[in-house]
């Protein structure tokens, strides 16, 4: 039996036998939990897909397939993620305060669309305690060898015109730990949050982090919504090339629920396979217009969407949704079929 048979017939069905939220925390304490034990770690490195190993933005990837955030918010599990094949790991959405996010139930699943809705809200621990788990996991020599991103949101209760000093506050605390940054300005479920793609606003935050990242310098993305109009996102390329971005990305979550069927719909963001086509056409849209690379997130399922996002000019891969409902399988089956 092969990873993606086990995990279909035994993990799966225990994960989905609970709500969305008590599997993924399920799911996360057993990761975290492998972390620091050396025999499991070798065991799960069974489901290692082969390396084919590319450089972007100055970082060597094992593979071009790595976890998006929010499934590893408070980055408790990286030597796990490591060991089960993953090219890279992004941890967060942290943010600079420690926060509860939203009222639970907030993660709802919808296996016919092969989708989720989540509102979670940047529910994590805080910058503050994030930054000391991982230098104590640098320092314990459990550092694994692919690159590690850290991606930086808001704190709620942080007004929006005071954002530029909350994401400050998170880059100088996490990005000497990172391998790269992420600033989300594209969460659907902290409000006011996606202004920050505005141009003035986006301005001002990437001329302040480019100033705070002088020494030793990370490289840094931006993550965009797949909502924005073509005139927004041309405006986004522009600003992000002119203040030294690194990449690009596409995309988070959507507001455009017309895939999910009205009496089951929730608010929150969608992701999943009826993301596919829209990020694509963000990543070819981009790709088209600049030589900025681009990280593509949206509906990778398989390895045909997989090779649908590298046709399109992505130079690297994150799954999230796909991952839950295939397991450690999708990453073998997208390895050797690129
Ligand atoms: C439950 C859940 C939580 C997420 N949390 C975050 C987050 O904290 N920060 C972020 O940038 N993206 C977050 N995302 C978005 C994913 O990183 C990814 O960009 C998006 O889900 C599209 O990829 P997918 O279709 O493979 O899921 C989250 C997605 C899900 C489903």
């Amino acid at each position: 039996m092969n990873a993606d048979q086990a995990y279909q017939r035994f993990v799966r069905p225990i994960l989905f036998s609970l709500s969305a939220e008590a599997a993924h925390d399920l799911a996360i304490r057993n990761l975290r939990a492998a972390s620091s034990l050396p025999s499991v770690l070798r065991t799960l490195e069974r489901f290692k897909p082969l390396p084919k190993p590319r450089t972007v933005f100055g970082l060597a990837f094992p593979n071009p397939l790595g976890l998006a955030a929010g499934f590893d918010k408070n980055g408790v599990a990286v030597p796990a993620w490591a060991a089960l094949g993953f090219g890279f790991v992004e941890i967060g959405t942290v943010t600079a305060k420690t926060q509860p996010g939203n009222p639970k139930p907030r993660i709802f699943r919808y296996p016919e669309e092969g989708a989720l809705i989540n509102r979670l809200g940047f529910n994590n621990d805080g910058a503050d305690a994030i930054a000391k788990r991982l230098r104590a996991l640098r320092q314990s020599g459990r550092w694994p060898a692919i690159p590690v991103g850290i991606n930086i949101g808001k704190s709620k209760v942080t007004r929006i015109e005071e954002a530029v000093a909350d994401y400050l506050y998170s880059f100088r605390l996490l990005a000497p730990l990172a391998d790269y940054v992420v600033l989300n300005i594209s969460s659907p479920n902290t409000p006011g949050l996606r202004s920050l793609q505005e141009q003035d606003a986006l301005e001002q935050l990437l001329r302040a982090i480019r100033e705070a990242n002088q020494n030793g310098p990370r490289p840094v993305l931006v993550k965009i919504a797949p909502d924005l109009s073509l005139t927004e996102l041309e405006q986004i390329i522009a600003t992000a090339e002119q203040n030294g971005v690194a990449g690009i990305i596409a995309t988070n979550t959507t507001i455009d629920h017309s895939s999910i069927p009205a009496s089951r719909d929730q608010t929150g963001g969608l992701s999943g396979r009826p993301l596919r086509e829209k990020s694509t056409e963000f990543v070819r849209a981009i790709t088209s217009r600049s030589r900025l690379p681009v990280i593509a997130s949206g509906g990778i399922f398989d390895a045909e969407s997989a090779r649908e996002k590298l046709e399109a000019g992505a130079q690297l891969l994150q799954v999230y949704t796909g991952y839950v409902y295939r397991g450690p399988g999708l990453l073998r089956e997208i390895s050797s079929a690129l």
